[in-house]
């Protein structure tokens, strides 16, 4: 069911991923945007799978491309909490047309395509990630089965603060090693909130093992994969109630990027104790991680949140982050 692009197809590819990238670069002026060198480069050399393409009609250049992949997560990861352990995905997307009815109809017929790819890879799911200012893909996802998930939303390090007032005695500070069983307990919560509402949440053992590693990092002064774990814990009356657990890293300029160039806080996970929630705790977690944004000159923060956690839905678009990405997914189960 594949369709190998040669080489000589790679200009027509570039254009087409050019193409696209101005059409959402005017949507989102937070969309990365490749240069076209880059793009060749990726497509020529570096690309981890095949290209599938749809074409309008038979001869003619493509409007529709992608990378199709596997990911398969190890089993100890704690990306099992939100996605399968083998994930059909895609590591390039491309669509372009003259209109909007074009490029719909692109990304229907690439997504035949992809579908074809994804099932004969027998993954555990399927997901696909579309800008948040695109044109609407939920419709034409929908008709695979593939529904909506989760935001990635980020806030410029030049948003204002949010405006509240902290509960008194509310202190936030970094996480210690003494706070290792109230964080990892709070980190435990972030899933639990998640599992009744998300068809995609699951219980994962392994949440707590790798916040642990990410804690022992920051303690050691250390970075893990490339980025600098920093946490915070909110603690009321010598009791920790909140915990921020967050990263800081460079994004490079690659394809695949969610993001720009540059230094970005990424909140991995964050959350108030159950009996506190509504009093404002989160709001002031959230600022203070702002702070670490501004002190840190990142260029701002990024986050996920699930479109099935009406809480964090509301309070992290409150807190200034607007979603850049949209993600869907499919379970075979479903
Ligand atoms: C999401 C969460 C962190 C919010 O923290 P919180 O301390 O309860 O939030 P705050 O009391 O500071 O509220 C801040 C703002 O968000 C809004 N908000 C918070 N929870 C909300 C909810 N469940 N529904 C609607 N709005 C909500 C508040 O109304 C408030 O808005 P306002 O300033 O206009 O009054 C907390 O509910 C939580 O830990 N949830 C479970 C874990 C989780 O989902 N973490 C986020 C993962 S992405």
């Amino acid at each position: 069911m594949r369709d190998a692009v040669t080489l000589k197809d790679i200009d027509a590819v570039s254009a087409l991923a050019l193409a696209q990238n101005r059409r959402r670069f005017l949507a989102d002026s937070r969309m990365p945007c490749p240069k076209v060198e880059e793009i060749t480069r990726y497509l020529t050399q570096e690309s981890p799978g095949d290209l599938v393409w749809a074409a309008q009609r038979a001869g003619a250049e493509p409007n529709g491309v992608a990378v199709p992949v596997v990911i398969e997560y190890p089993a100890d990861s704690d990306a099992l909490a939100y996605w399968p352990q083998r994930n059909g995905t895609t590591a390039a997307v491309y669509v372009s047309g003259r209109s909007e009815a074009e490029c719909r109809a692109a990304l229907y017929c690439l997504l035949q395509k992809l579908d074809a790819y994804w099932r004969s890879a027998t993954p555990e799911g399927v997901s696909f990630m579309w800008p948040s200012q695109d044109f609407e893909a939920a419709g034409i996802l929908s008709k695979f089965g593939i529904q909506l998930d989760a935001f990635f939303a980020t806030r410029d390090a030049s948003s204002r603060p949010l405006t509240h007032t902290n509960p008194p005695n509310l202190k936030i500070r970094p996480a210690l090693p003494r706070d290792l069983s109230s964080l990892i307990r709070l980190a435990d919560e972030v899933v639990a909130a998640h599992i009744p509402h998300s068809p995609f949440a699951r219980p994962t053992v392994s949440i707590g093992d790798r916040y642990r590693e990410r804690l022992n990092a920051q303690w050691k002064n250390r970075t893990l994969n490339g980025s600098r774990p920093v946490s915070f814990v909110a603690e009321l009356d010598a009791q920790v109630v909140a915990i921020a657990d967050c990263l800081i890293i460079e994004e490079g300029s690659s394809v695949g990027s969610l993001v720009r160039h540059g230094k970005y806080l990424y909140v991995n996970s964050f959350a108030v104790a159950e009996c506190l929630r509504g009093t404002g705790i989160g709001a002031a977690l959230a600022d203070h991680v702002h702070g670490k944004v501004l002190e840190e000159r990142c260029c701002g923060s990024y986050l996920w949140f699930s479109a099935y956690n009406r809480g964090a839905s509301n309070f992290w678009r409150k807190a200034g982050y607007v979603p850049l990405w949209t993600s869907f997914q499919r379970r075979c189960e479903s």
